[in-house]
C-alpha cells in the first residue's frame, strides 16, 4: 500500500513530501488526506488510454464529492456519473458545462427536470415506469429528453453482494427481455430522444471476465435492438466498477488494461460489421481517486481484556461514522503507524471507535505496537470514505485535506462544526 505517494522517511510516514505528523497538527484528528498528485496521475493515466478514441470517461462522483476533487476530474475533461439532484449541482458549481450522466432507480420528477433543464448529456432510465416519467416530465418542459436504458445483463462480477448490480435479482437495470420492450416504446415517446445504452455490473471487480462478458452481452442485445428496431445508438455506457488494491496481494486489472480492452472488444464488433463504433462512456469512480487517500486517527485508549478472550482494543478517535466500510462490507484497510517505533512490542489488535454499538470496528487483528496518543492511517481512504462519513452519535464529519503538486496542503473540507450539525434542527 505504500508506494509513490505515501511513504516512509526516517521512521515518518509522509504524503508527497509532507509529514502527515505535521498535518495533523495543523488539521488534527480524525483527517482525511489526498495526494493531488497520485489523483492527477490517474486522470492522465484515464487520458494517455484514450488516446484519440471516442470514448469520454465520466467519475463517478459518489466516490468522492468534494468539489476540489471534481475540480480536478473536470480540468482533465472527464465527464460525470451522478445519481442525484444534490451530486447534479456539485459538478454544477465545480465544472464549466460539464457532460453529465444520471443513473439510479428512484429519480424523482424535480430531479428529472433538473437534469433536463441543465442539458445533460443522458439519462439513464431504470425501468418503464421511469421512462414513461421521463417522457411525461420534458413534455412539461417541452424538450426531448437523451436517454439510454440500463441493461441489467445477469453476470456475477464476484465482489460483495452488497456492490453487485448487474445479477438478475439485483434492482438495477433492465432485463434483455424488458430492455428491448423498453426500446420498442420509448421509440413511440414523442418527447424521449434514443441516444445509448448502459450497463454497471457492480464495484470492486477485481478480473476483467466480468466486463467483458458483460460488453459481449450488451453488444449482442446491440445485435438484436438494431434488427427488431432498426435504432442505432449513438453511444454506450460500459459503467464503471474497476477494482483497487485495498491490500498488496490484491491485483486488479490497471485503468489502462481495463480501457483498452473494452473499448478493443466494442470497436473490434463494429468495425467486423462495416459500422461506425458509438461513442463508449465509462463511469468509474473508486479506481480513480481510491488509492489516493488514508484516514488518519490518534489512539485514544489501549484496553486489554481477558473477559473478551483476551482481546486487546485499540480505541480511536475516527468511528464508523467516519469509516463505514469494514463494519458494512466487512472490508479491509490496511492500517501503519504514522511514526514507526525503536522498540517494538507489539500485540493484535481490534480497532474500535467510541461509537456506541460492537459493530462499530474499522479493523481486526492487526499486528502493530501502540501506544496512547499514537496516530494510526488507514490506507485506501480515498473513495467510499468521507463519501459514506455520517452524523451517528452526533458526531462531526471529518476534514479533508489536500496535500497538492506544488506540496503545499490545503484544506478542502472543513471540519464540521457542532453549530452545523444543530442549526438545521427547529425547537
Ligand atoms: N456507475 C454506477 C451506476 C454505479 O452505481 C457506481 C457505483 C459507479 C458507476 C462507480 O463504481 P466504481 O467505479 O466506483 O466502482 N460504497 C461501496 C461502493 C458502492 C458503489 C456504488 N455504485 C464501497 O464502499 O465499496
Amino acid at each position: 500500500m505504500l508506494g509513490k505517494n505515501f511513504y516512509y522517511q526516517g521512521g515518518d510516514l509522509l504524503c508527497d513530501g509532507i509529514k502527515i505528523e505535521n498535518i495533523v497538527q495543523k488539521y488534527s484528528t480524525p483527517v482525511f488526506i489526498y495526494s493531488e498528485p497520485h489523483i492527477k496521475e490517474n486522470l492522465n493515466r484515464i487520458n494517455k488510454a484514450i488516446n484519440g478514441k471516442q470514448i469520454t470517461v465520466c467519475y463517478a462522483v459518489k466516490a468522492n464529492p468534494a468539489l476540489s476533487i471534481l475540480k480536478l476530474a473536470g480540468t482533465k475533461n472527464l465527464g460525470f456519473d451522478v445519481v442525484s439532484e444534490g451530486e447534479m449541482r456539485r459538478v454544477l458549481k465545480s465544472s464549466p458545462e460539464p457532460k453529465i450522466v444520471f443513473s439510479g432507480v428512484g429519480k424523482t420528477d424535480e430531479e428529472i427536470r433538473f437534469a433536463l433543464q441543465n442539458e445533460i448529456f443522458s439519462l439513464n432510465v431504470e425501468s418503464l415506469p421511469e421512462l414513461n416519467r421521463v417522457n411525461m416530465v420534458a413534455n412539461g418542459l417541452n424538450i426531448r429528453a437523451p436517454v439510454s436504458i440500463r441493461i441489467n445483463p445477469d453476470v456475477n462480477p464476484d465482489t460483495h453482494p452488497y456492490i453487485a448490480t448487474g445479477l438478475r435479482e439485483n434492482k438495477f437495470g433492465l432485463s434483455m427481455e424488458d430492455g428491448m420492450n423498453a426500446y420498442k416504446t420509448a421509440q413511440s415517446l414523442p418527447f424521449i430522444d434514443i441516444k445509448g445504452i448502459d450497463c454497471h455490473i457492480g464495484s470492486q471487480i477485481l478480473s476483467l471476465e466480468p466486463f467483458e462478458q458483460a460488453t459481449e452481452k450488451v453488444l449482442s442485445f446491440i445485435d438484436q435492438l438494431m434488427k427488431e428496431t432498426g435504432i442505432v445508438l449513438s453511444h454506450i455506457n460500459l459503467g464503471g466498477g474497476l477494482g483497487i488494491p485495498y491490500s498488496d496481494n490484491e491485483n486488479p486489472p490497471s485503468l489502462e488494461h481495463f480501457l483498452n480492452v473494452t473499448s478493443d472488444v466494442v470497436i473490434n464488433w463494429y468495425r467486423k460489421r462495416g459500422l461506425n463504433p458509438p461513442h463508449l462512456v465509462y463511469e468509474l469512480g473508486r479506481s480513480v481517486v481510491g488509492n489516493s487517500g488514508i484516514l488518519v486517527a490518534k489512539v485514544l485508549y489501549l484496553k486489554n481484556t481477558m473477559e473478551s478472550n483476551g482481546k486487546n482494543f485499540a480505541v480511536i478517535d475516527a468511528a464508523m461514522n467516519d469509516l463505514i466500510r469494514p463494519t458494512l462490507y466487512n472490508a479491509h484497510h490496511e492500517v501503519v503507524p504514522v511514526t514507526m517505533k525503536k522498540k517494538t512490542c507489539s500485540n493484535k489488535w481490534e480497532i474500535v471507535g467510541p461509537i456506541c454499538e460492537s459493530g462499530d470496528w474499522l479493523a481486526k487483528n492487526r499486528e502493530l505496537s501502540l501506544s496512547e496518543g499514537d496516530l494510526i492511517c488507514f490506507f485506501s481512504a480515498g473513495a467510499y470514505c468521507s463519501s459514506m462519513a455520517s452524523n451517528y452519535n452526533s458526531r462531526r464529519k471529518p476534514a479533508e485535506v489536500i496535500v497538492s503538486c506544488d506540496n503545499t496542503v490545503r484544506e478542502i473540507v472543513r471540519r464540521e462544526s457542532y453549530d452545523e450539525i444543530l442549526n438545521r434542527e427547529i425547537t
